[in-house]
This record gives structure tokens, sequence and C-alpha cells, in this order.
């Protein structure tokens, strides 16, 4: 058994989990990351591309927002496409901001690398991950790693683990909430045949528009949740998005070679509060948004800033009202963004044979694309509120 001391113990180096540990060493505070899964099956996992204008500040600002800066692809908009036309929403001359696309997985390249160039400990597959001690003052994570037990023992534990992880269970109270629909993703070798992001509502359902790169394509359509990807051949996936993304100004998406698709499915879910003890939960851990508002990943920025700040309160002028605000001020924020969230996925989703609702997301979004104040309340939120 090897037993390891540290300040702060951190479960899961998803974006929550590594930006806090670049938080707090910035702030001399030591911590321990681990880490379940493989870095290879880290680094390439393809998840969120949107990033709010304070998302990118907070990662510039801590140093690790380099080939953010370069390759990043910073959009003053959004389209809205419904009745066969696209709705241009101008975010920066409403509300002076923009949002961000680069791959979630390439922040977590770039905080990894950070993390290694500073020699900081970050145990990648580390097997039977438990968290104990946390309520009564003597918090320990136990893991195995290369057939070898290992125990950190630590004055505070960051629960980062995500929507499956294992910190959550230790939270006595949640909030969740079901759809009736999950997302077909798919990564493509192709050039966007837009500048920026499309949200259509069509007949058949929702189809969204991304993209990574000038010549990646990120797209995504609305099936029912318990589609298996197997009912989806590539020909299936690309007429079916071309149904209904396609314009009447002859707009559609281009083609090209499918390098990646699956399917997810979509929940709310918040704990309250975000804490037990010294336990303190951060990201997906604590919370899940649908993705049709983009919120997920920038939810977790700002949890682990606020939560950065606590600790060094804590370890600088032994301040505990800072931790003891945690849980209310970031839930602040998350309820803000899940019911954003959750208002772009009634909006934009199809119920099945529900023609009554489908008439009033049409007027919902006739609405939303022409009124200048419906249009200034969605560019604030969809380009984030301060952190
Ligand atoms: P995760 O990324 O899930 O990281 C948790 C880490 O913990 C993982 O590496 C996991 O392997 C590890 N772990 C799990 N269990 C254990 C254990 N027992 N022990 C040790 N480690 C463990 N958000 C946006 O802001 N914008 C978007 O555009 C957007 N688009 C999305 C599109 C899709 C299709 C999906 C699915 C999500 C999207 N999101 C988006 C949400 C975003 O991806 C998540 O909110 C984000 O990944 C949360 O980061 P996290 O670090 O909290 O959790
Ligand atoms: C993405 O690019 O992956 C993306 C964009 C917008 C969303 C969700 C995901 O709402």
């Amino acid at each position: 058994m090897t037993r390891i001391c540290t300040q702060v113990g951190i479960v899961g180096a998803g974006p929550a989990g590594l930006l806090l540990g670049h938080l707090l060493h910035l702030r001399g505070i030591d911590s321990v990351i681990v880490e379940n899964r493989s870095r290879e099956y880290v680094i390439e996992r393809v998840r969120a591309g949107v990033l709010e204008h304070g998302t990118v500040d907070l990662l510039i600002n801590a140093g690790v927002g380099e080939r953010l800066e370069r390759e990043g692809m910073r959009h003053g908009g959004v389209y809205f496409a419904f009745n066969g036309t696209r709705h241009r929403i101008d975010f920066q001359e409403l509300v002076g901001r923009s949002i961000t696309i680069y791959g979630q997985n390439e922040i977590v390249k770039d905080l990894i690398s950070a993390r290694c160039a500073a020699g900081l400990p970050l145990y990648f597959e580390a097997a039977d991950v438990a968290v104990s001690g946390f309520a009564d003052g003597d918090p320990t994570i136990r893991f195995r790693s290369q057939d070898q037990e290992h125990e950190i023992a630590c004055d505070f534990i960051a629960g980062c683990d995500g929507s499956h992880g294992i910190c959550r269970e230790s939270l006595p109270r949640g909030y969740e909430r079901d759809f009736p629909f999950a997302w077909l993703g798919i990564l493509a070798h192709a050039p966007p045949s837009s500048g920026e992001l499309v949200y259509s509502l069509h007949e058949r359902g929702f189809a969204l528009f991304s993209m990574r790169s000038q010549f990646i394509t990120r797209l995504y359509l609305q099936c029912v949740p318990d589609e298996s990807i197997d009912n989806w051949p590539d020909e299936r996936i690309w007429n079916e998005l071309t149904l209904r993304l396609r314009t009447s100004d002859g707009w559609e998406p281009n083609r090209g070679e499918i390098l990646q698709k699956g399917i997810t499915g979509m929940r709310s879910f918040v704990a309250e509060p975000m804490r037990c003890g010294r336990l303190f939960l951060a990201g997906d851990a604590a919370h899940i948004v649908p993705p049709t508002g983009a919120k997920g990943l920038n939810l977790a920025a700002a949890d682990v800033s606020l939560l950065a700040c606590a600790f060094e309160a804590w370890y600088r002028n032994h301040r505990e009202d800072r931790l003891n605000e945690y849980s209310d001020g970031a839930l602040h924020r998350v309820w803000r963004a899940q019911r954003f969230a959750c208002w772009m996925t009634s909006m934009f989703h199809r119920m099945p044979e529900n023609e009554f609702d489908y008439r009033g997301q049409i007027a919902e979004l006739d609405y939303v694309t022409t009124s200048r104040s419906a249009m200034t309340s969605l560019a604030e939120n969809y380009t984030g509120f301060p952190l």
C-alpha cells in the first residue's frame, strides 16, 4: 500500500478535475488527480464544442489558452432555422459578446500537457476508486494502479468524476428530469458550409449543425432514447440531416467521411447541495443539463473557478466562509443554465404526434428571431453571464 498526502484529492480528469488542479497549482495549493480511464480515451472523447466568453477568458488568464486563441473559431452569432428559413441572431450587436468553438478534448489535451509539464501527479487507469472519511474530517481516496493499492490522505476531496462517477452517490438529494429523446451525433471530414452554428426545428425533429475546424463538421439529430446506432448507416444519417437542415435558399451541410458516431441520452439533474462535509462536487458530477443550451462544460469551468477561490481563501487566510458559500453560489448559475437549456430543448425538439405543441414551437421561434428583446435575452444567456 502506498500512502500519498496532499491538500486536495481530485477524482476525475475531465475538464472540471484538470482545470481545478491547474487553478489550485497557480494558487500554490497541492493536488493529486485520479482518473479511471486511459489518457488516450480522455483525450479522444469527443463532446462539447461551444465555449462562453467567460470560459475563454478563464482559460487564457490561467495560461492554458495559447492554442485556444490560435485555433478556436470565434462566432459572433448563431442561426435558428424553421419553416425552411435560417434567421441569424447577432450576439455581438445585441450584447457585445461572442462564443468560441474549440473541442472539449482539445482543452483536456492542453490541461494534461500543462499538468505534465509542471510535473504534478495525475494517475490514469485507476481501478476501484473509492472515497471515504469526508463527513468526519478524515477524507481519503483509495484506488488500485498497476496492481498496487494506493491511499490518498487529503484535506478535501473534489468530486469531478462526471455523471457516472462515484462521488455523487454520497450526496443526499438531487432533482432530475428525463426527456423522451436522444441525440445521434457525428463528426465528419467535411468543410463547414456555414460560418456559424445552425439549430433547426423540422417536422421530422431537431437537427444541429456545428463544427470543429475548417475541415471538420459536427452534426446532431434528434432520435428516440433507445435508438441503436446499428440502425443508422452513414447514408441514412446524411439523408436525414440534409432533410432537417436544408433551407429554401439552397443551404445544406456538406457531406464527407464520417469519422465518429454515437448516441447520447438527454437528462437534467441537479445535486443540491453540491457539498457533503469535506467533499465538494463540481461539473457533471453535480449537474447535467440537456446539451441544446451548450452549457455543461461552461458550468464545469464556472464551478471550479469558484471552488479554487474558496480553497485559496481557506489556505491563505483561514477563511471558511467561501467554502460554505460554494454550493449556493454555484447553484445560482446552474439553475439559470438549467432553465435556459430546458427552454432551448423544448423549443427545438419534436414531441411525437403533437401538432399543437409543434405550432406553438414555431410561434415561439418566430418571436425569438424577430423581437429585439427576445433576441437580446437569448444572446445574453447563450454567450453566458460573467464569472
Ligand atoms: P466529464 O467530462 O464527464 O469528466 C469526468 C471524468 O471523470 C472522466 O474523465 C471520467 O472518465 C472520470 N471518472 C468517472 N468515474 C470515475 C471514477 N470512479 N474514478 C475516477 N475517475 C472517474 N457542454 C458545453 O458547455 N458546450 C457544448 O457545446 C456541449 N456539447 C455537448 C455535446 C454532447 C453530445 C454531450 C454529451 C455533452 C455536451 N456538453 C456541452 C457537456 C459537456 O461535455 C460536459 O458538461 C463536460 O464534459 C463536463 O465535464 P466534467 O469534467 O464535469 O465531466
Ligand atoms: C457541439 O459543437 O458539439 C455543440 C454545439 C452546440 C450545442 C451542443 C453541442 O448546443
